[in-house]
């Protein structure tokens, strides 16, 4: 469930008609809704409260989702962690007040400096993908005179998700160590005294909709535990991941997140350890838009409508990336026969391309769309490709809307750049 829905005919986002921000802010611009995403987290949270076995579990959204401020504060206000990949994911969820010990550190490469400021920082935990990061990870402890907590990272074998690209969990994927691997490192780790080994984790892909492969995953995980135990090695923390798919309104909807959790809380049930789940699209996915307005639509004496947006590829990458499937909605439909397009962006390139043949009301130049679901993975994957500023974010609540990021100027952008002194020198040449 959503809160954008048409009223008398135009698309709302809560109580504000996205034509009002659309106006006034212009497009492309992103807009989030906050009651979608305090719902969607509650309803993860909600789950977990139900499932004892779960202990609490923490859930450390995947900031890589959407790392806009003003979406983590909201999140943080509802008690989420975060699950981080960078120094500067890091920075965000604290600055957004998500307190450190809330805070993973994942990642398949990282660097000297950030594991010194995530270790600095107290965070939660680090997730290890590999051996030589293992090594890195206990000097570095070592020289700031620290015991960061660990979990290892287990590529367990099974693959998932909407789409081969957005795959980690399968043994070609560059992520994670196998669990033959994971047993040698963890009891290689465990004796060392720069290092408090906490745990295993696992994520093994995105946009997945059948929960079988997390399942088993889980139960992998489980089995490792016990493993470990066994070895007389402590293992107190699984961190499950996230993974699970979003509506997208193009298919049958995907399972509810309570359904994942009773499977996780299956997998762990008398293991006693305290869980982290980490949802990223499962929470943001449809509680963010991407506002556009026809530029022109070029019909083609073939009949082939090409439908000209002002947002383009830069703008939300995943259609040209992942060929993905977002709804297309006119904020304030025509009436008449619905028109086959195919929906484009202005950037240079064929990718740039929304929808083939998608089947719409009539639009005109100046009427706005919304792409739907796309508050993951949309404006932290945007780019300024051709020199076109990042789209601005808008935060909704209620009645009340704010820019959470401006659109920045063509003057910032060029601001960005210098010249070498070579040629910055009046006269030189
Ligand atoms: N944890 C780890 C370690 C991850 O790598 C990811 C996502 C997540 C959690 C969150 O997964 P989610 O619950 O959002 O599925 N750009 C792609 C998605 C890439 C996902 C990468 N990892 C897309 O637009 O579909």
């Amino acid at each position: 469930m959503n809160h954008f829905e048409a009223r008398n005919g135009d698309l709302y986002c809560e109580d504000v008609a996205l034509e009002e921000i659309a106006r006034r802010v212009g497009t492309p611009v992103y807009v989030y809704s906050t009651a979608t995403l305090e719902r969607h987290y509650l309803a993860v949270a909600d789950a977990v409260s139900g499932e004892p076995a779960l202990n609490g579990a923490l859930i450390a959204f995947a900031v890589k989702a959407n790392s806009n401020l003003a979406v983590l504060a909201t999140l943080a206000r509802c008690g989420a962690g975060a699950d981080t990949v960078s120094e500067g994911e890091i920075r965000r969820a604290l600055a957004a007040g998500i307190p450190a010990d809330r805070v993973i550190f994942s990642g398949v490469g990282k660097s000297e400096a950030e594991i010194t400021f995530a270790i600095s920082r107290g965070v939660r935990q680090i997730n290890v993908e590999s051996a030589p990061e293992l090594h890195l990870i206990s000097r570095v402890a070592q020289a700031l005179g620290r015991r960061p907590d660990i979990a290892i990272r287990v590529n367990p074998d099974i693959g998932a998700g909407g789409h081969a690209k957005i795959t980690t969990g399968a043994r070609e994927s560059k992520f994670g160590v196998s669990l033959r691997e994971a047993a040698r490192l963890y009891a290689e780790a465990a004796a060392d005294p720069n290092l408090r080994m906490r745990g295993l984790a696992c994520h093994i892909g995105s946009q997945i909709t059948n929960l079988t492969p997390l399942g088993a995953a889980y139960h992998r995980l489980a089995d490792l535990t016990r493993d470990l135990r066994a070895g007389g090695l402590c293992v107190d923390r699984l961190d499950l991941g996230g993974g699970l798919g979003a509506p997208y309104f193009n298919s049958p909807d995907p399972p509810e997140p309570a359904e994942l959790v009773k499977l996780a809380a299956a997998a762990v049930a008398g293991l006693d350890v305290e869980v982290a789940f980490e949802p990223g699209r499962v929470i943001a996915a449809n509680a963010g838009v991407l506002l556009a307005t026809t530029l022109h639509v070029n019909a083609r004496p073939d009949g082939r409508r090409f439908m000209v947006l002002d947002a383009g590829m830069n703008d939300l990458m995943r259609p040209a990336l992942y060929d993905s499937f977002h709804d297309i909605r006119p904020l304030a439909p025509r009436s008449g026969r619905a028109v086959s397009y195919d929906v484009v962006g202005p950037v240079c390139e064929t990718t740039d391309t929304f929808a083939r043949a998608r089947t719409l009301p009539p639009l005109q130049a100046g009427d706005r769309v919304a792409f739907m679901t796309a508050g993951a993975y949309g404006a932290v994957m945007a780019s300024e490709y051709n020199s076109r500023p990042l789209a601005p974010e808008v935060l909704v609540r209620g009645s009340e809307w704010a820019v959470i990021r401006p659109r920045p100027s063509h003057d910032d952008l060029l601001a960005r750049d210098r010249l070498p002194p070579w040629m910055a020198k009046a006269g030189s040449g």
